[in-house]
């Protein structure tokens, strides 16, 4: 069930008791995102971080990027996954200076055995990679919070207190069943193949942070609440909400609401008024959202805080930012003034995990940036576009993006704010200054509870969300976290 990965973002609201050595974080597991308190190295003692590995005692010297693979294929078969990791690390390398080595905890598996995520009708996924944890952090430069993923805020060597690093920075998994091209192949791609290499060099950049919170997630589970069209809208993830899973057993739980966070990247994200050719940050809109209840509020459910959406401002915001995400060339980045590339605005509707991470399909599928488009042509490898695009796959202006959020790049400057971790404000609900916070309350508004069971929601969910996928042949789709999937049709 490949849209397993398209869920709401899941935040538990396990927050214990503040205390200096702890900071928070969040890890993924695929689409699920479990807010924690993490320890910071000088406390060795319980961390979600404290993974057990020999992988990072053997590295060897130089090598910047250590993918530690599980692979379940015949020897032929590894002998060609584990030839085309070491050459994307070295490409990774050739461009990426990394202040620290990188462990990627690499899967090389069969997805029908082990997720129960079958050829369906045709459509199977063909990898995923998400970081292992975000770290929670305040960019002091605009006092916005952001979820900082390993990788990168391991490049912020000037960090006071470090965290107690989670042995691997990214987990990537890839499918057994796709007919994939490896680069010790000696007879060149055929068309029927797909690129290993191009779709691991793209996976990375992703997991490194190529990746957005803006998503239509709380949409989805707010419209089988109205009777009416809600209008879509899109908003950053919640930094606290209960768990999807919650959500869908009873809509009558709790939910508290802390604002909205984003990711490093969406400090760069802008939109282009048409008439005007001006552009705003997507980061005013999120301190829009966060007015929204102060972002300090407790709903007494799903229905109260619907109703109380619905009849916001916060709401409005929500619903004009979804028009620029689906509006061609309407979403730029820009790097301190510089517009640096056209973000992925074509595909109606938004589509979480192709939307706003990638760049442009059409502006740049035939140009030195084609890595990051979210489309995956077969017959073509990274050992082809060479010859046209000899910068390799990482184009110009990726390096100057990635360079953007922190990294270190030949001839590019990095860029990294001053960071601190982010601590829950006094008073913030469900913390320990303010454990038993009354309800809010809102009865007054178009909500109800829905009337489809919770199983049906689930369906209907994942069916609704499925045509703008289907209509596309061959499709990388990163869900939430950077899963990809490719359609065969
Ligand atoms: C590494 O990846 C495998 C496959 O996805 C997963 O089962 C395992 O838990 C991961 N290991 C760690 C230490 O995260
Ligand atoms: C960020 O918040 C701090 C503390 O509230 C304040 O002193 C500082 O001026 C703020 N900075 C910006 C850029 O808003
Ligand atoms: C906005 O930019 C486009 C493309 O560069 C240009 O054709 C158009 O004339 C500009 N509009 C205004 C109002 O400046």
């Amino acid at each position: 069930m490949r849209l397993t990965w398209s869920y709401f973002l899941v935040t538990t609201t396990i927050v214990s008791v503040v205390q200096s050595s702890k900071l928070y974080c969040l890890t993924h597991r695929g689409s699920v995102h479990d807010l924690q308190t993490c320890s910071t190295s000088k406390t060795r003692s319980i961390s979600a971080a404290s993974l057990s590995s020999n992988a990072a005692t053997n590295i060897p010297n130089g090598n910047k990027v250590i993918f530690d693979l599980n692979c379940q294929a015949d020897s032929i078969t590894c002998e060609g996954v584990s030839t085309t990791l070491a050459k994307a690390a070295d490409i990774i390398t050739s461009v990426f200076q990394f202040e620290s080595p990188l462990i990627i905890n690499a899967s090389f598996i069969n997805f029908c055995q082990e997720y129960k995520d079958c050829d369906d009708n045709g459509v199977s996924s063909i990898g995923q990679a998400y970081p292992t944890i975000s770290y929670i952090m305040v960019d002091t430069t605009d006092n916005i919070t952001r979820m900082y993923p390993q990788p990168l805020l391991k490049q912020f060597t000037d960090l006071k207190v470090k965290p107690n690093w989670a042995t691997y920075d990214i987990n990537a998994q890839f499918n057994t069943e796709v007919n994939w091209y490896f680069t010790n192949n000696p007879d060149p791609i055929s068309s029927k193949e797909t690129d290993f290499l191009t779709n691991v060099v793209h996976e990375m950049i992703h997991g490194l942070g190529f990746v957005t919170s803006w998503s239509d997630d709380l949409y989805k589970v707010l419209a089988p609440l109205f009777d009416q069209d809600l209008d879509r809208f899109i908003t950053p993830s919640l930094l606290a909400s209960t768990a999807f899973e919650q959500i869908l057993v009873g809509y009558d739980r709790p939910q508290p609401f802390w604002g909205f966070v984003e990711f490093p990247l969406d400090k760069f994200l802008n939109f282009k008024v048409e008439s005007t050719n001006v552009t705003f940050p997507f980061t005013t809109i999120t301190k829009q959202l966060n007015y929204f209840m102060n972002s300090n509020a407790l709903f007494r459910s799903v229905i109260d805080l619907a109703n109380t959406w619905y009849g916001s401002g916060a709401y409005n915001h929500a619903v004009d930012i979804y028009s620029k995400s689906v509006t061609e060339l309407d979403v730029l980045a820009i790097i301190q003034g510089e517009p640096v590339i056209a973000l992925e605005t074509s595909v109606k509707p938004y589509s979480t995990g192709s939307s706003l991470c990638h760049v442009d399909q059409e502006k740049y599928v035939n140009s030195a940036e084609y890595l990051m488009v979210y489309t995956a042509k077969r017959g073509i490898g990274i050992t082809q576009l060479n010859s046209i695009y000899p910068h390799g796959p990482i184009g110009p202006k990726l390096r100057k993006l990635m360079a953007g959020l922190g990294y270190k790049i030949n001839s590019e400057n990095p860029s990294r704010p001053v960071l601190n971790y982010w601590n829950p404000p006094n008073g913030l609900v469900k913390t320990p200054s303010n454990p038993d916070p009354s309800f809010t309350v809102n009865l007054n508004g178009p909500a109800r509870s829905p009337t489809t069971s919770p199983s049906a929601f689930v369906t209907t969910h994942t069916a609704s969300s499925t045509p703008t996928t289907f209509n596309l042949p061959h499709i990388i789709n990163f869900v939430f976290l950077l899963p990809l999937l490719l359609l065969f049709l």
